[in-house]
């Protein structure tokens, strides 16, 4: 099957979250079991920097403000998969954020830049833009993306179905109606059931409008989506299209998060040999300036800095933490004035919390490794990639029992324990007494070294490959062709 995957990032070229993750494997997963996957992404500095062998295909001409704009071809650095490269430097040669101006708002002209991705998708599934190769199906992700299946479907003729797969319905790409008019959509697309939502245009919504299929990416998301509570706004739209709506669990790449096999880490472990865990957590209590003290529990947060993220929770049960003895050492950047109460916790409590504002990739293998516990008590999680690089590594995760979340971690309840099923430790209400009541559970076991161990064997044996997903993305692709 011949797919398309459309998306504004992909790892290692360009990455703000798991969206990046997903969008380097998945593709590399369906080209493993034979699928004919391509990529398009958009022709920011990492793109066209890090994309090998790119070469011209074809000329798209002056659109959205753009004068110049070429069609690329390349591959991935790492798995080879065909890319195709989108470079108008009017709207894409900015370096850093890819959303983001250097003053930390949204660009002026994401309309037009993110119009520019999804009009090229449709053009390029579409038609003949590449004489050698012709979509099958167009699968889209997140509001970048989204505009795609509306263009489509404002072409005569035929064309492939489209996919539209959910990572984050926070994200809704909302744009002031003034900006309708310079999409080149038709008009009567400007309505309540088209792309209009509560008088913005909704980049989000096209996809959900337009789409053939909905996914996203675990089951539990899919069914909490359809109500209000999780719904942002978009339950009643969405549940009008549950019918075509599915959730399809995110995996590990193990190319990429294998603690046999990791370069960033000082010392490789297995299920069967764990030895090097230990010395992975010594050299990272060194590293971070944290007491190196192998008895003291390491608690680890490696995640955008949000309200979504729930951390305000980690911030309030500092104390509680810090009064059983245990560390913690955060990985993040995102909102100042988390960043500001993380960075104040650190200079108190030198030793016992370590802070490290920013993006590091190296540091976020060398914490899921030698952390004891990852900590993701999210208000809400589409799915969660860090739990399941946690669960991997032998780190047991300490999760709120919400979206994928609520799909991958097993609490290790009594019934759990008994049975060998128990992965870490949930929690329900978004509270602080709910966040540490788990917390006090899981000091409780850290206590216990042999349990503890059971734990991490149970949690190292998950299987949370890809190609269960890219199996299930295929039979989704079948079907939609066949509709
Ligand atoms: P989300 O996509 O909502 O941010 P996920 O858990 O799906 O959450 O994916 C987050 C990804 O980003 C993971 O690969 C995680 O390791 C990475 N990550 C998050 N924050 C940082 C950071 N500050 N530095 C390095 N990697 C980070
Ligand atoms: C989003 C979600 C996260 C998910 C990721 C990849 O950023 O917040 O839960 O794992 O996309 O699908």
């Amino acid at each position: 099957m011949r797919v398309l995957h459309v998306a504004a990032e992909a790892y290692p070229l360009l990455k703000t979250g798991g969206l990046a993750d997903v969008v380097a494997a998945l593709p590399a997963a369906q080209r493993a079991r034979g699928g004919h996957v391509r990529v398009l992404l958009p022709g920011f500095p990492a793109m066209l920097a890090g994309v090998a062998d790119l070469r011209t295909v074809a000329s798209l001409g002056p659109a959205f403000g753009a004068g110049r704009i070429d069609l690329l071809l390349g591959s991935m650095p790492d798995s080879g998969v065909p890319v195709y490269v989108i470079d108008a430097p009017f709207l894409y040669d900015r370096p850093g954020n890819p959303y983001l101006a250097p003053d930390g708002g949204n660009w002026a002209d994401n309309h037009l830049r993110f119009a520019l991705l999804g009009w090229t998708a449709a053009q390029l599934a579409g038609g003949r833009l590449d004489p050698d190769w012709q979509a099958q199906v167009l699968h889209c992700h997140d509001w970048h993306a989204a505009l795609a299946p509306a263009y489509l479907a404002a072409r005569p003729g035929p064309r492939p179905p489209t996919v539209f797969t959910i990572h984050n319905l926070a994200y809704q790409g909302l744009f002031d109606a003034s900006v309708f008019s310079s999409l080149a959509l038709p008009q009567h697309f400007f309505h309540l059931s088209g792309l209009e939502f509560h008088g913005q245009v909704s980049f989000l919504k096209a996809g959900l409008v337009h789409a053939q299929r909905i996914t996203t990416v675990s089951p539990t998301y899919a069914r909490e989506i359809l109500e209000a509570a999780q719904g942002e706004g978009l339950d009643g739209m969405i549940r009008q299209r549950a019918a075509v709506l599915s959730g399809i669990l995110n995996g590990v790449d193990p190319q990429v998060w294998n603690p046999a096999t990791d370069l960033a880490l000082t010392a490789n472990y297995t299920q069967d040999d764990r030895a090097g865990k230990a010395r992975c957590k010594a050299d990272l209590q060194a590293k971070l300036g944290l007491d190196v003290e192998p008895g003291a529990a390491l608690l680890a947060v490696v995640s955008r800095l949000t309200h979504q993220k729930g951390l305000d929770l980690v911030l309030d049960s500092l104390d509680a933490i810090l009064a059983q003895g245990a560390q913690l050492a955060v990985l993040g950047s995102g909102d100042p004035h988390l960043e500001q109460a993380f960075a104040g916790a650190c200079r108190a409590h030198a030793g016992r919390v370590a802070v490290h504002l920013g993006y590091d990739e190296l540091l976020a293998h060398r914490m899921v490794a030698g952390a004891d516990l990852l900590l993701v008590p999210s208000r809400f999680e589409p799915c969660g990639l860090t739990q399941l690089y946690a669960l991997r590594y032998g780190t047991l995760p300490l999760v709120r029992r919400v979206g994928g979340l609520a799909d991958t971690v097993v609490d290790a309840e009594a019934d759990a324990m008994a049975s060998g099923r128990a992965t870490g430790f949930v929690f329900e209400p978004a509270t602080v007494a709910g966040f540490q009541h788990a917390l006090q559970r899981s000091l409780e076991a850290w206590r216990h070294p042999a349990l503890w161990q059971r734990l991490i064997g149970q949690a190292m044996a998950q299987d949370f490959s890809w190609t269960g997903a890219a199996s299930q993305y295929d039979l989704l692709y079948q079907e939609v062709c066949r509709a």
